[in-house]
């Protein structure tokens, strides 16, 4: 007979991302107990390579969390992008038309630095666990069922926090009906490397080219990382390294300049997707990042959307807990969704902006008159760094 260990908790967390460890520790600063549960191991969440950009809101709700002092030593601040086409560059200067600023920081150290905080302000993360199921989610008293360290294991909550990615059991637990999903998938994909070479751009450039769209970033003054897009499902035994050096000086050729070159030691391949859930509860189940919602990196989003939504929902669990009102959270779905879409329209904009699409000559024209607009109009470049640097966290936003 398998012992079921049975343990109570207020707020069930499902999934260690940078949402779920983010809104632990919200919570805890709300006096409110969690605890999380991950299906991976911690090295492979802390090893786990994404994007890396962040919003000036994300880094200040860092820093109010007491989680962001090697992101003040080792985050990379920006001040704008450069838009690159047939040779020419475009700087887009986010904080001087916006007041706002950007940082590079990559995601698996926003990682480390939160699971840090969270085992040192003691919240119990179960890593490795196994057969999640979601029990009676929209009941007054939901549990979670798993097993761990080889025993099955019951977690009674107030309230689950689906934070569990695309692929994760929250979203999949909703009955089929009760919500409504938006998606649209891109007819091409991210080939992402990391290298040790020393940048050779002090700020990210995002390249259009007629081989298709380039991306050069960085993760420190010796680690580039660049993006090509490539085919879905392209073999990465096609990707040998100089073949990516060489699209790569292609599409961000400019005179006189060039990429510079290093050992690559990480190379994967991302496809792109867009994809919304409505609304992000079910009952007591509330769901926050990647498990509602999907842009693909070119607005450099994800992340950031994360964060913001355990922003809403952890202020308004903690009006729950405080007051009894339930208002925060009857109205957590729409306040997050209205800055999904503008994410996703932005996301979509500058995709569509920047890659080749397949449509032909006649929309090869419209990205060129686009990236015309831009270094002709103020309002158009003012348009995109307001969306690329984030619009400030309200209440409702
Ligand atoms: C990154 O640094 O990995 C990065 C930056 C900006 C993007 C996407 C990825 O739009």
């Amino acid at each position: 007979m398998t012992t079921i260990r049975a343990v109570r908790t207020q707020v069930g967390i499902v999934g260690a991302g940078p949402a779920g460890l983010t809104l632990s520790l919200l919570l805890a600063r709300e006096g409110i107990d969690s605890v999380i549960l991950e299906s991976r191991s911690r090295d492979y969440i802390e090893q786990r390579v994404r994007a890396g950009l962040l919003e000036q809101n994300t880094v200040e709700l860092m820093h109010e969390l007491g989680v962001g002092e090697r992101l003040a030593r080792e985050g990379l601040d920006h001040r704008g992008i450069y838009l690159r086409h047939q040779g020419e560059t475009l700087h887009i200067e986010i904080t001087e038309l916006t007041g706002r600023g950007i940082t590079i920081y990559g995601q698996q150290e926003v990682v480390k630095d939160l699971v840090a905080a969270n085992l040192e302000r003691a919240v119990e993360i179960h890593f490795e666990v196994a057969d999640v199921a979601l029990d009676d989610p929209a009941g007054a008293s939901p549990q979670i069922s798993y097993t761990h360290e080889g025993a099955e294991r019951e977690l009674t909550c107030d309230f689950i926090a689906g934070c569990d990615g695309f692929h994760g059991i929250s979203r999949a637990s909703i009955p089929a009906g009760l919500i409504t999903e938006h998606e649209f998938i891109y007819p091409f994909s991210w080939l992402g490397i990391l290298a040790e070479a020393s940048p050779s751009t002090d700020e990210l450039i995002y390249a259009w080219h007629d081989n298709g769209f380039a991306l050069y970033t960085m993760r420190s003054s010796s680690v580039s990382r660049l993006y090509l897009q490539v085919p879905n499902d392209t073999p990465l035994e096609e990707w040998p390294d100089d073949r990516i050096w060489e699209e790569l000086q292609v599409r961000l050729a400019s005179e006189g300049w060039s990429v510079s070159e290093g050992p690559i030691f990480e190379k994967s391949v991302t496809p792109m997707r867009s994809f919304v859930c409505d609304p992000m509860r079910y009952g007591n189940l509330f769901l926050a990042g990647d498990a509602a919602h999907i842009v693909p990196p070119t607005g450099a989003k994800g992340l950031n959307l994360a964060v913001n939504d355990v922003r809403l929902l952890s202020a308004a669990l903690g009006d729950w807990y405080r007051t009894g009102d339930a208002g925060g959270l009857d109205s957590y779905s729409e306040r997050a969704l209205r800055r999904v879409w503008r994410a996703q329209d932005f996301s979509n904009y500058m995709t569509q902006l920047l890659h080749q699409l397949g449509g032909g000559e006649y929309e090869r024209q419209l990205q060129l008159a686009r990236l015309e607009y831009l270094a002709r109009s103020t309002a158009v470049a003012t348009s995109l760094a307001e969306n690329y640097a984030g619009l400030p966290a309200t209440a409702d936003f």
